[in-house]
């Protein structure tokens, strides 16, 4: 498996308002969706592309195009939903499935509880968003589940990632010959006792859509 912290000053600042427990829910919402569409540029730069030629108003120029099938955009609900504007508006012809994951807070384990997702993804690149890579119980879950529905390679993008999901997801994939990558704005230093993430941002979906 392959991770990418996206280094970037854009990136940096966008991030430190996140993590800022000042910063409210709208603006939350604002610099998540800004922040996505960064990463979503570094992390669709192996999206499948095909040889086209086109006609200028001069000459016919050589460029590509996207390939087909669409590539397929995945939102984990409900903290996901806060990156699929970001993601589509880099890559408005994916399209999207849903997965409803919710961890068990006792247990750290994911749970499925809502799936609106083509049944055979066989050749699909698929782009995961999961705004944190904690325990990667919930990711590792996710990711399995569009390989058992034949999926080509899984890129999932996460604001902030914690060494301990990357070592689960790499122990979890390893030797299973399917390309993975992460792309995310920061790594940070662990997982508290509670599995979330240090210094982190706190609860990804509570501080973008309020507590429930
Ligand atoms: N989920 C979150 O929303 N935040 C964390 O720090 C860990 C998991």
């Amino acid at each position: 498996m392959e991770s990418l912290v996206v280094d970037h000053p854009l990136v940096a600042h966008k991030l430190t308002t996140l993590r800022d427990v000042r910063t409210d829910s709208p603006t939350f919402r604002r610099l998540a969706d800004e922040l996505v569409t960064l990463l979503a540029y570094e992390a669709t730069r192996d999206v499948r592309i095909t040889d086209v030629t086109v006609q200028t108003p001069l000459a016919p120029a050589h460029g590509i195009r996207l390939s087909r099938p669409a590539p397929l955009v995945v939102p984990i609900l409900r903290a996901g939903l806060g990156m699929l504007d970001g993601m589509m508006r880099l890559l408005p012809t994916a399209e999207v499935g849903f997965l409803g994951m919710i961890r068990d807070e006792s247990t750290l384990e994911a749970q499925t509880y809502a799936t609106r997702l083509p049944e055979d993804l066989s050749g699909r690149q698929c782009y995961v968003l999961d705004p944190m890579l904690a325990t990667g119980g919930t990711l590792g879950a996710a990711i399995q589940f569009l390989f058992d529905r034949g999926a080509e390679d899984v890129t999932a993008l996460c604001l902030l990632a914690a060494p301990e999901g990357v070592a689960y997801l790499d122990k979890m994939f390893q030797g299973s010959g399917k390309p993975i990558r992460v792309v995310t704005a920061g790594m940070d230093e662990r997982l508290n006792e509670n599995g979330y993430i240090v210094p982190g941002l706190g609860d990804a979906g509570d501080r973008l859509y309020g507590v429930v």
